[in-house]
């Protein structure tokens, strides 16, 4: 992955500041431009009119002058306050139009990244890269130029002021000051950017060790390790204590150091302007205007190292976000490629080979043929690269070497989408939405109607258990269907794959949580189901699988054997073996308890 550069950020993050094809939020950049623009002219004109209020007092007592002047003047601040809040209002519709945008977007990326992308990733660590990059265009965006850019403005307004009005030399001491201002801040923010950052360290830390011991409850109290655990967790808080110490008293020492140079400019500036009063040069209202504008001045000086760190911050996080962003696909469509369109839904393996990673390879050389309406069961040892098989018609991944058909299409060359719609799996791990069954059964086809749901869990045989539920289907499942047994989760997922009703069916390990009993009654409905359809099985239990029109035995991912159930064991190979000692499992487990059948 190429590097992004500070411009690349900036370049992304203008975009979305003038949004294209939105008229109405460009207006209302322009328009809270003016806002600031305003707010800043009013707040240093502000000064002027406070001057000429002391003027006419010390010259000649008639109260209307001064009273004129003092009310303009209390108009004036007034209005800069006014006019800062529209521009804050007028500006938060283009702000978080960006915020918007920008999450939908790095949300649709990354449902279009691989399975390997996302086997890869940590949950918790890519949602903080989302938020606190969503997060920072809104720090940026608003410190940027609510703060930075105005400041700027002011500090020129200022300083030609000085130089028009007065002379040269305030102009002088007013920039050298700021400069030296702003450069000790920056030094300073640096220096103690490592404390805050061992601090947030800390804090993840914290946060991390709960959240794991809290996750890991019945652990805890298992082995009986609470004392343990709220060490560990005390530890990173010390930790954290420490350094949140460090970072404060930093943050004084900036604060006397700016509160110093400030006091340095004060008194310079206020020295020259009390010597031209003495000369008569000046007025008392002018020594009180130098001291007005430069106290003006260095209120929004005084956020500066806030605004920098946080500015700093901002454009890493947005970073990170948009390098996300800039993440390629590896599995993506061909331009153009057509929707995949058949009459004869078979699925094919043509000398298929695959590996995951460049040092082991998982599947060698695999050629298989299940005609449309017909079923092939496929069985092996652990990790002899069943699964991988289904990956790979979902087109998960892409073969090797070889090529893997649908419908008479290799995968490659259809679109996803319509590749994906046309199958149906049961996992073997079924991981549910953290919703109700409803919702979890309807999510095989959103647009079914409840009865068709209710249809479907009658022929996954769920039916039963959940009308025993108080909250029948509104009953929570909890996060990744936690709450509901693995037999229950397996026949939620045989309940949305009959609801999505695709012509080619997966079924992989699918009834391998189940008692023996509700087993073959699954078994009966899926026969059912899977009747006149493509149907591949993945089966640990061969009991299950006898009908098959054709067994493949995988091993170490080779094809070591093929052929009817009654051909297998006649040819006396490995299936034969499997299916002996299984059989001797299950009489020996028969004689221990008369219920198993
Ligand atoms: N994403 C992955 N990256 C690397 N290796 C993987 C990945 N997924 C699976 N494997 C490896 O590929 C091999 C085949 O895995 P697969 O899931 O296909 O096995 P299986 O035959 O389904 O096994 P089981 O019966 O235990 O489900 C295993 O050795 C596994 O460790
Ligand atoms: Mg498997």
């Amino acid at each position: 992955m190429e590097k992004r550069t500070l411009a690349d950020t900036v370049r992304s993050l203008s975009n979305h500041l003038w949004p294209k094809g939105h008229a109405g939020l460009r207006t209302r950049v322009v328009f809270s431009m003016v806002a600031l623009l305003a707010a800043k002219l009013v707040n240093v004109y502000g000064p002027f009119l406070y001057k000429d209020a002391i003027d006419a007092l010390s010259v000649k007592p008639v109260m209307a002058l001064p009273v004129a002047f003092i009310f303009a003047y209390a108009m004036a601040r007034v209005m800069t306050q006014a006019f800062g809040e529209i521009r804050d209002y007028l500006f938060i519709s283009v702000s978080q139009h960006a915020q918007r945008t920008i999450a939908l977007e790095t949300f649709h990326h990354l449902h279009h990244l691989s399975l390997a992308f996302h086997l890869d990733r940590q949950t918790g660590g890519l949602t903080r890269v989302i938020e606190r990059g969503t997060r920072a265009i809104q720090t940026v965006l608003s410190f940027m130029l609510f703060n930075i850019v105005p400041t700027l403005l002011e500090i020129a307004l200022v300083s030609g002021i000085l130089w028009w009005k007065f002379n040269w030399k305030y102009a002088l001491v007013t920039f050298v000051t700021v400069s030296l201002y702003v450069y000790f801040t920056f030094a300073v923010t640096n220096w103690r950017t490592k404390f805050r950052r061992s601090m947030n360290e800390r804090d993840t830390e914290a946060n991390t060790k709960a959240i794991d011991s809290l996750l890991n409850y019945e652990t805890v109290k298992y082995f009986g390790n609470e004392e343990h655990e709220y060490r560990r967790y005390d530890q990173s808080l010390e930790a954290y204590q420490t350094e949140a110490i460090k970072s404060q008293g930093s943050l004084s020492l900036l604060n006397i150091g700016q509160g110093l140079i400030i006091g340095i400019c004060v008194l310079a500036t206020m020295w020259m302007s009390a010597d031209g009063v003495m000369s008569g040069q000046f007025t008392v209202g002018d020594f009180v205007l130098v001291n007005t504008l430069l106290l003006q001045l260095f209120v929004p000086l005084g956020f500066l190292g806030f605004v920098y760190r946080e500015v700093n911050q901002g454009l890493v996080d947005m970073e990170k976000m948009f390098e996300l962003l800039a993440l390629g696909a590896e599995i993506t469509d061909k331009p153009g490629a057509p929707a995949l369109s058949t009459r004869e839904w078979d699925v094919e393996f043509d000398h298929v080979s695959f590996s995951y990673g460049p040092d082991r390879q998982i599947l060698n050389d695999v050629s298989f043929r299940i005609p449309a309406g017909q079923t092939l069961a496929v069985v092996g040892p652990s990790g002899s690269g069943k699964s991988t098989i289904a990956r790979l018609i979902f087109r998960f991944y892409d073969a090797t070497k070889g090529h893997v058909r649908v419908g008479g299409h290799d995968v490659r060359d259809v679109q996803q989408k319509t590749l994906r719609a046309a199958l149906g799996i049961v996992p073997q791990d079924t991981v549910l939405f953290n919703d109700t069954i409803g919702y979890n059964i309807g999510y095989g086809r959103p647009a079914a109607g409840f009865d068709e749901i209710k249809r479907a869990a009658r022929l996954s045989q769920i039916e039963g258990f959940v009308e025993t539920l108080p909250r029948k289907y509104e009953t929570p499942v909890g996060e990744r269907g936690l709450k509901l047994s693995g037999g229950e989760k397996q026949r939620v997922a045989i309940a949305r794959t009959i609801l999505k009703d695709p012509p080619i069916l997966l079924f992989d390990e699918a009834t391998s949580a189940l008692d023996s009993h509700t087993e073959k009654e699954i078994q009966a409905s899926l026969r059912d189901v899977s009747r006149n359809r493509t149907t591949l099985i993945i089966a640990h239990r061969l009991s299950t699988i006898i009908d098959a029109d054709q067994i493949l035995v995988l091993k170490s991912g080779v094809v070591v054997e093929r052929g009817r159930h009654a051909e297998l064991l006649a040819a006396n190979g490995e299936y034969a073996a499997m299916w002996r000692k299984q059989q001797d499992e299950q009489k020996k487990a028969a004689a221990a308890d008369p219920s198993i059948t």
